[in-house]
Parts: C-alpha cells; sequence; structure tokens
C-alpha cells in the first residue's frame, strides 16, 4: 500500500503520534485482529528472540509485545512517528527496542539478522523481509482487507483501495506475494467487524488520521462526509464496517 510522502509525518505534527482521540466503539463478531496479531507474535516471541517491526509509526503496539523478545528493532519512514516512538520507549523502560527512520524495502540490517518480521498495517516486502530472517523464521502480518468501510469510500467515491472490492481478495494477493518469496503461509484469518463513532465529530477526527483518503479535508469533503453519517448513523453511532485480515508465514529450509 503506497502513501503520499510526509502524510504520517503530518499526522504525527498534528495528533503528536497515531492516535487522534476519536470516541468510538467497537464490536468484534469474529474476534479482534489486533489481539490475534499480538498473540501470534507472542507465541513466537523467546528471550534470545529478534524481532524487526516495519512501518512502527509512535511505536505504541510495537511495545506491548516488546517484553516477549531479546532484541527488537523498528523501522518507519516519518521521524516525527519515530520522534513519538522515542518518547513512549523511554517511558516504557524498554532498553532492548531501537526506533530508527528507514525504509522496510532495503532495511540495511545483515543477511538471517531477525527470528521474526512483523508490520502491522505497515508495508509488506516478503524479499526483503527474507533476506533478513534466519532460516525458520516467520513474517506476522496485519492487512487491510478489500471490503474496508466500503460504503464510506463509495460516499465519497475515491479511497485507499477504491473499487478493489470486485476481483482478487488483497489477503489471497498478500498470501501469494509471500509465497513467491519462498515463503510458506500457516495462518490466514479475515476478520470483518464494526466500529460506532460516538459523533461526527470523533469520524472527522479519524478521517484526518487514517490514509483512507490521503487528501481528506474537513471543510471540501463536507457535502460527501454528511451524506455519509446520514445513511450510516445509528443508535449505537455512526457506523463504520471493517475487514482486517492476519496472515503468518514462515520461511521454511526448502522455501
Ligand atoms: C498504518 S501506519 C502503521 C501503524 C503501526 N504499525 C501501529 O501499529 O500503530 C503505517 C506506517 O508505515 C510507515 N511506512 C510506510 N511505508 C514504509 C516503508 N517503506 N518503510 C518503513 N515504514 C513505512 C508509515 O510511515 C506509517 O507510519
Amino acid at each position: 500500500m503506497t502513501q503520499q510522502p510526509g502524510f504520517y509525518s503530518k499526522v504525527a505534527e498534528k495528533f503528536g503520534g497515531y492516535s487522534s482521540g476519536a470516541q468510538r466503539t467497537t464490536s468484534y463478531p469474529q474476534g479482534d485482529p489486533e489481539e490475534e496479531f499480538d498473540a501470534l507474535v507472542h507465541e513466537l516471541g523467546t528471550p534470545t528472540g529478534r524481532l524487526l517491526d516495519v512501518g512502527c509509526a509512535d511505536g505504541r503496539n510495537l511495545l506491548s509485545v516488546a517484553p516477549s523478545f531479546g532484541r527488537v528493532e523498528a523501522l518507519d519512514l516519518s521521524p516525527e512517528m519515530l520522534a513519538s516512538a522515542e518518547h513512549h520507549r523511554a517511558e516504557s523502560g524498554l532498553d532492548h527496542v531501537r526506533f530508527a527512520v528507514g525504509d522496510a524495502s532495503a532495511t540495511g540490517f545483515p543477511d538471517g539478522a531477525f527470528d521474526l518480521v512483523t508490520s502491522r498495517r505497515g508495508p509488506l516486502f516478503p524479499d526483503e523481509f527474507r533476506r533478513v530472517l534466519r532460516t525458520g523464521g516467520s513474517v506476522v502480518y496485519l492487512g487491510i482487507g478489500e471490503r474496508d468501510v466500503r460504503t464510506l469510500k463509495e460516499a465519497f467515491g475515491r479511497g485507499q483501495l477504491y473499487g478493489r472490492w470486485t476481483g482478487t481478495p488483497v489477503a489471497l494477493e498478500e498470501r501469494r506475494r509471500l509465497e513467491d518469496a519462498g515463503f510458506t503461509v500457516d495462518y490466514e484469518r479475515e476478520f470483518s467487524y464494526d466500529e460506532f463513532f460516538h459523533t461526527p465529530g470523533d469520524l472527522d477526527r479519524f478521517l484526518q488520521m487514517v490514509p483512507i483518503f490521503e487528501d481528506y479535508d474537513s471543510e471540501s469533503d463536507r457535502e460527501a462526509f454528511d451524506r455519509y453519517v446520514g445513511q450510516a448513523t445509528t443508535q449505537e453511532g455512526i457506523h463504520l464496517a471493517r475487514h482486517w485480515f492476519v496472515l503468518r508465514a514462515r520461511l521454511t529450509a526448502e522455501g
């Protein structure tokens, strides 16, 4: 998934990290994909385990799983996000975690340097991940599915993955990319879930933080925004239908 350069840096400058504070209630009829992701990552942790996380943003999610590993490196393209990550790291006291500006497609780490590479709604570069993993190492990836916020994007007539609800599912496409690079995908699960934003202001803050519409503007998008709020308002709040997926892939000796 590509982002305009600087999109996340602007978000970090505006919100001080990767959280807008938008109030919402979430319902997970098929389970919480982030909890599932964390569980898979913890399962692969060991006291000497070496973890690389790419697209770490403000690092808060990574810091919650970092205690399961002996050494943790984290990369992001946005220096502003990393400043926030370093702040959270210092607060956590986790000295074995290092944040650095870096491109996940060319990390600069030596071959076989890691036991696990994670990307939580971040970039997926299977060839580079294979290079930096030891044989037997794994990738755990949390991705955005093609049905994510579909009706919102339809109300706006644009957005990330717009129109992708037909055609090859994103999870299958990413699975094939991992397999083509020599990985064996041994876990794959899709999650549809529901978010209910408490007020239009909460949805507006959320849309300023995520790259669903990288050019989102509260003023010029007012008409489409109001149209969506009109059609999606329920007793529980303004509904947003989410669709994420989790993949785990292993680098086997034969792979
Ligand atoms: C949706 S955010 C990820 C959020 C974060 N993983 C979390 O758990 O909160 C995507 C992040 O990936 C970063 N990113 C995008 N392309 C990248 C690349 N090629 N290398 C490193 N980071 C990248 C962006 O700067 C952004 O901070």
